[in-house]
């Protein structure tokens, strides 16, 4: 049986991107992505249901053509516009020219000003009905801001299959199989925790909701745009998904993210380190904030609930890569964490002034006072330094309990 086959009535008509080497022109993907595409066929009419990015159009139609044996989709429809699901628009319109393009008001008025397209086209709204026959209902909900604000997810209520946009996607190509069933889909979670924290991570609140409204719904498949089918896993990755967007972190263990220009700020890491582990964390990640992609340290954010941030004055202000972090931190609404900072400087401090600053518009709380060092760090510093550690150490080992 061919693995492109999701159901009887739905097949992948996905494409993988493995030339890309930032997505969204920030964010690494060693291993590529995928932009899924479905083809549902019901008793009289089929729709695609999201498209791929303009690139790789033509390979979607193949796949189309090559399902459909010369049978044309009457329904394109749209859960996501952002141009990795929506650059084949043009293309696929070309190709199909009296396919209905399907969207909510806000997706057609975004059709119009990316593609200049705006004839045949269906405006629907959240819980509306579509009929592809007697045997297929589609379903829209319409979930804003889970990416962009006119997403939406397609339900098909006779088999419970849930066309999600980004939600519950994830990096990495697809390696053959489609389906979580056919294939061990362990090295997924990481690339799950990291799309989430560095695309979605910002929208915790919205991705609650959208949860919420799907509560008590039977939900048997969920198609994501990136990333596995999932079936046999869909309680881990609802799971993984609610937890990241209540901002709970994954493990009591802490990421260390520090700027160091001559080594000094670096020693006080390091001193960090080794006082968390002496005082039992087991999971510490240290990132120098000058070598790490800030994809890493965010995700990293996001699984830890400590968090170590020391950077050095830098021109009388935050060193730049620090101030990435900070920003990053920022937008996304990081709660729920252990903090502790450390500035360094040669004259006055000021990178802990600025550091406090971005902290305070989060109202996040250190555990500890910053601990302070000018020029190279005094046994009295690194002292300080380990006594902070370990009082960090101490709430997250409380928090275990
Ligand atoms: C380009 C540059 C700019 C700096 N600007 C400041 C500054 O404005 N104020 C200050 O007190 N120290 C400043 N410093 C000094 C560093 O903050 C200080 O030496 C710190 O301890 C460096 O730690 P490191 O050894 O981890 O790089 C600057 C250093 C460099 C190299
Ligand atoms: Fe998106
Ligand atoms: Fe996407």
């Amino acid at each position: 049986m061919k693995v492109t086959r999701i159901s009887d009535r739905v097949h992948y008509i996905g494409v993988n991107d493995r030339t890309k080497h930032i997505f969204e022109a920030l964010w690494p993907i060693p291993y590529g992505v995928s932009y899924n595409s479905y083809l549902i066929t019901g008793s009289e009419k089929s729709a695609i249901v999201d498209g791929v990015e303009a690139d790789y159009a033509l390979r979607q139609i193949e796949h189309i053509d090559n399902l459909s044996g010369g049978r044309k989709p009457d329904y394109l429809i749209i859960n996501h516009m952002e141009p990795d699901h929506s650059g084949a628009i043009r293309m696929l319109r070309a190709a199909y020219p009296d396919m209905t393009i399907v969207g909510n008001a806000q997706t057609i008025a975004m059709i119009k000003g990316f593609y200049g397209v705006d004839t045949n086209m269906l405006t629907v709204k959240d819980g509306d009905t579509l009929s592809l026959g007697e045997d297929t209902t589609l379903r829209f909900n319409l979930t804003p801001m889970v990416h962009w604000p006119e997403t939406m997810m397609t339900y098909i209520e006779e088999e419970a299959t849930l066309f999600a946009g980004d939600a519950f996607g994830c990096f990495g190509a697809l390696n053959g199989a489609v389906l979580d069933t056919d294939m061990n889909t362990d090295h997924y979670f990481p690339e799950m925790l990291r799309y989430y924290s560095n695309i979605v991570g910002k929208y915790g609140q919205f991705v609650q909701r959208a949860i919420k409204k799907f509560e008590g719904v039977t939900i048997k498949t969920v198609c994501p745009t990136h990333g596995p089918v999932w079936r046999s896993r869909i309680k881990e990755v609802v799971d993984l998904y609610d937890k990241l967007s209540r901002y709970e972190p994954l493990y009591n263990g802490v990421t260390i993210v520090y700027g160091s220009m001559y080594g000094n700020t670096e020693t006080m890491a390091e001193t960090a380190a080794e006082a968390l582990a002496e005082a039992g964390i087991r999971d510490i990640s240290i990132h120098n904030a000058s070598m790490t992609d800030l994809s890493y340290i965010i995700s990293d954010i996001f699984r830890h609930r400590g968090l170590i941030i020391a950077s050095p004055t830098y021109s009388d202000s935050l060193f730049p890569p620090i101030r990435n972090v900070m920003e990053a931190i920022v937008m996304r609404g990081v709660k729920n964490r252990e903090i502790m900072m450390v500035g360094s400087c040669t004259w006055a401090q000021q990178a802990v002034k600025v550091m406090s600053g971005y902290l305070e518009s989060l109202k996040a709380v250190c555990v500890t006072e910053p601990v302070l060092i000018k020029q190279a760090p005094t046994s009295e510093q690194l002292e300080q330094c380990r006594e902070a550690a370990t009082a960090l150490a101490r709430k997250l080992t409380t928090a275990e309990g």
